[in-house]
């Protein structure tokens, strides 16, 4: 059962805030127990009108310290934004927020710069599949994180999907390549496969409906059944078929296994070095 925090502060309303709050709703958090910090006037006022919910323009406005506080701006806003929210912290006691940042990049040792050393963080990666509740989520908490926070930040994640802890936070750049970026790699093969579609004769309309159906009904099968991806490989290549033919071409050198290895190196690489 998915237990979600009696108060809630969001700071920033963009496409994973909003995508989050929605599956937030859809799991039973009342809109009496969230305050959205939103400076974008239109968006406020939308918001305000959808849900009616309270939306303050800067944290100044914000009464008492809410359970959880998390952010969901963008990585280059947080230095600015941050030092606001350090007084919910509450240095550590108790009765402080727990802050749950899903800022690309941001790390522990710089959130907590700005938040207080006593400050309780979680640092999160979740990707974009959120948006319809099939997201990937990876976070690391820092050790002033309770147990009882550690729940609450894992169902905040689980509402909206599958949900992972890691105990060392240089784990999480290696995650960021794999499953942040990774859904980038899968649009591309549904690209890449249309296009060898289009080659292959088919007109561009139905080589694309062929390959969206099958990357998606292909995801859809590997998250419901029990076999791993090489098992249902196996099962669709009879020696001799036309998978085996095709599958023979993607491994040979240098292969899309070396190539996703690289990628994903490459990715990894990246997100060291915008690690702040
Ligand atoms: N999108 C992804 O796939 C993904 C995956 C993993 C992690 N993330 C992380 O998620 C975070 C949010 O990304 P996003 O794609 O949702 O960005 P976004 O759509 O740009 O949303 C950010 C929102 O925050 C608002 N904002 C800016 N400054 C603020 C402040 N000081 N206080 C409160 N709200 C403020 C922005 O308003 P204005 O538009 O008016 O500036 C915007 O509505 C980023 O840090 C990103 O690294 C994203």
């Amino acid at each position: 059962m998915i237990t979600l925090p009696s108060s809630l502060l969001l700071v920033g309303y963009g496409k994973m805030g909003s995508a989050l709050l929605e599956h937030w709703f859809n799991h039973g958090l009342t809109t009496g127990a969230v305050v959205v910090v939103e400076p974008h006037e239109e968006t406020a006022t939308a918001l305000r009108k959808r849900h009616g919910l309270t939306v303050l323009s800067s944290p100044s406005e914000t009464k008492g310290v809410p359970q959880v506080v998390v952010f969901a701006i963008k990585p280059q806003m947080m230095e600015e934004a941050l030092p606001q929210y350090a007084k919910l912290g509450a240095a550590g006691t108790s009765s402080g927020a727990l802050f749950v940042s899903i800022a690309a990049g941001r790390t522990i040792a710089s959130l907590t710069r700005h938040l207080g050393a006593d400050a309780a963080i979680v640092r999160a990666m979740p990707n974009i599949p959120v948006a319809i509740g099939h997201g990937m989520t990876v976070a690391c908490a820092s050790p002033t994180v309770g147990n009882t926070q550690r729940e609450l930040a894992a169902d905040l994640f689980t509402a909206a999907g599958a949900f992972t802890w890691v105990d060392s936070e240089n784990l999480l750049d290696p995650v960021t390549a794999v499953s942040g970026s990774g859904p980038a790699y899968v649009f591309l093969l549904a690209e890449c496969l249309a296009r060898a579609g289009v080659a292959a004769g088919l007109d561009e309309d139905l080589a694309q409906q062929l390959a969206c159906a099958t990357v998606s009904g292909s995801g859809a099968l590997l998250d419901k059944t029990r076999k791993t991806a090489a098992q249902l490989q196996r099962d669709i290549a009879s020696p001799g078929g036309t998978t085996e033919a095709a599958l023979e071409v993607l491994m040979a050198e240098p292969g899309m296994q070396k190539l996703l290895t690289e990628a994903v190196a490459a990715a990894t690489a990246r997100a060291r070095q915008l690690s702040k």
